[in-house]
């Protein structure tokens, strides 16, 4: 076992430390044996403390085959570890525990806790605070635990209300009677409300969703939900992919539109933010009384003063026959999914931490990503980074026409005149040729051929990317119609001047059949993909 500062002889790699997370109820663990493997293989030894996966159900032995050494007390391990990695900020017993020069990596939370930060500045240790990572950046997706909580919790809020809620989400037609499908509505389509949305549509309910960000409201319909707007011109992004305050007349209109949609919902799961702020109240204690009996709300915002005026954070309570849900565990209610999904993250910043790959990290406050994340660098409070320049955008030739943006689902635009004529020419030589060296029969099947590519072309583009399965398994239909057809055309030829081949006929027999399962199972994948996206 090495210990970065008091072990010479063996090597400098250096010890990545565990521990069992105190904080009460809290059962996510900052690394998974998947995770340990991949660490050791970046050149790092890791130590985990006695029963820290046991929440999470992750064994001691689990960790040992992974390759980690396993620690009898959290002295033991804060002491001997170069690199600890934690879910929640340290307790000041545990930063107590640290000593100069040590590393710590989790959710630190700088400006809820400034103590926290002095404390830590007196250890003169170095600290990385997940959730100061520049999440625009484009290369720290990997690193995003904020996200990766975020989606595990906005899972988990659906599961709570449909716990809470005594019907099905999805319409039933049965013997006993007909079951209309549970709707939902979702306020705040961030991270957390997409994953909302994605699970109660998968469930079969209808799902409604609002969000002050306008640009939120395709994400939303890819989700299967309905986007509803506020009557209200107003933008609501506050920069960085967040929101804002909004104008009173907004939140006027805005409570107008939530009124409705509690009368109308069965469920709603509240999800606004706003950074630096209290939750937005957007759920009034009138809005609850007026939903029906039975119904559920879960409000994702409990632990920042709620969006629901009657949450009491940290319980489910029922108001007026309404189940309100203030949970502020939600991530760890699936501690074993978010264990692995933070591990992961942690072990991606750890490969950027260590990209010589010798079990050393380089806190390289050049690279944006991790200047971001460094809260305490040594010793000295490095919070908050700079701002992050943003690349300067290449400036629009003066000369050239507006050319729309390629990519699946978005027309292709027109093509610029140039290219069309190279293209066109091209296109004449290759008839020119084929005509005059090839049968007049091929000329015409070429036409033919050559027109369907184009067709096929222009009405793949054309379709939004959630639906090309479907369009796929249709187009395999048609192509297959298209096989027939071809068996038809060729079989009088085959026996034009004498009995029909037999081998060709049963070639031609086999290939029908095997067309026709093509083509009856092309129709029938179609209609059942395309139920999936029905209400
Ligand atoms: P969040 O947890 O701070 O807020 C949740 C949602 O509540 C946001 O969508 C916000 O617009 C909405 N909201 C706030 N006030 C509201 C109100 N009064 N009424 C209705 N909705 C309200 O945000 P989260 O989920 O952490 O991230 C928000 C956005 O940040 C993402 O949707 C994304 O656009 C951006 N982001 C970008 C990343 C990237 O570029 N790599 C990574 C992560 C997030």
């Amino acid at each position: 076992m090495t210990s970065g500062a008091s072990n010479e002889t063996a090597t400098t790699a250096q010890r990545i430390g565990v521990p069992r997370e105190i904080f009460p109820g809290e059962k996510r663990v900052a690394t998974v044996p998947e995770a340990v493997v991949k660490l050791i293989k970046l050149g790092f030894s890791v130590v985990v403390e006695r029963g820290a996966g046991e929440p999470a159900n992750l064994s001691d032995d689990d960790y040992r085959e992974a390759g980690a050494s396993i620690a009898d007390s959290a002295a033991e391990l804060w002491r001997g570890s170069d690199i600890v990695f934690k879910v929640r900020a340290p307790t000041p017993d545990e930063v107590e525990l640290m000593h100069e020069g040590q590393t710590l990596i989790g959710f630190i939370w700088p400006a809820q806790n400034p103590e926290l930060m002095q404390q830590l500045a007196a250890q003169k240790v170095t600290a990385l605070s997940i959730d100061a990572l520049p999440r625009t950046l484009s290369r720290a997706q990997k690193m995003d635990a904020l996200t990766s909580m975020a989606g595990v919790s906005g899972y988990r809020a659906v599961v709570e209300a449909a716990n809470a809620f005594g019907r099905f989400f999805n319409g039933q037609i049965t013997a006993a009677g007909k079951v209309p499908p549970a709707k939902v509505f979702i306020a705040g389509a961030g991270v957390a409300g997409l994953a909302a949305i994605g699970a109660a549509a998968s469930l079969g309910a209808i799902v409604r969703a609002n969000d002050t960000r306008a640009e939120v409201a395709d994400q939303v319909v890819s989700l299967g939900g309905e986007f509803v707007k506020v009557d209200y011109e107003e933008e609501g992004s506050g920069g960085g992919g967040y929101a804002k305050v909004m104008s009173e007349g907004f939140q006027q209109a805005q409570r107008e539109m939530y009124a409705k949609q509690a009368r109308e919902v069965d469920i709603i799961i509240t999800t606004a933010l706003i950074p630096g702020k209290p939750a937005p109240k957007l759920i009034t204690a009138e809005m609850v009384r007026s939903m029906k009996p039975g119904s559920v709300i879960v409000d994702m915002a409990a632990e920042q003063g709620g969006n629901c005026e009657l949450t009491v954070p940290g319980e489910a309570v029922v108001r007026h026959g309404v189940t309100i849900v203030g949970y502020t565990d939600l991530a760890s209610r699936m501690a074993r999914q978010s264990s692995t999904l933070y591990a992961t993250n942690l072990f991606r910043l750890s490969e950027e931490l260590c990209k010589t790959k010798d079990g050393v990290i380089n806190v390289n406050m050049d690279d944006d990503a991790i200047r971001g994340l460094t809260v305490i660098k040594n010793g000295e409070i490095t919070w908050p980074a700079p701002p992050l320049v943003a690349a300067p955008k290449p400036a629009p030739k003066p000369t050239a026409a507006p050319v729309a943006k390629k990519g699946h689902g978005e027309p292709s635009g027109p093509m610029p005149a140039g290219k069309l004529a190279i293209v066109a020419g091209v296109t004449a030589v290759l008839f020119a040729l084929v005509g005059a060296y090839a049968p007049a029969e091929f000329l015409s099947h070429f036409t033919v051929f050559v027109l369907a590519c184009f067709v096929g072309y222009m009405v793949v583009w054309n379709v939004k990317p959630a639906l090309h399965t479907p369009l796929m398994s249709v187009t395999n239909a048609i192509s297959s119609i298209i096989a027939i057809g071809a068996l038809v055309q060729i079989s009088p030829m085959a026996n034009a001047a004498e009995r029909p081949n037999t081998l060709i006929v049963a070639l031609a027999a086999l290939a029908l059949v095997l067309t026709a399962v093509n083509m009856f199972g092309g129709f029938a994948v179609t209609q059942r993909m395309l139920a999936m996206f029905r209400k």
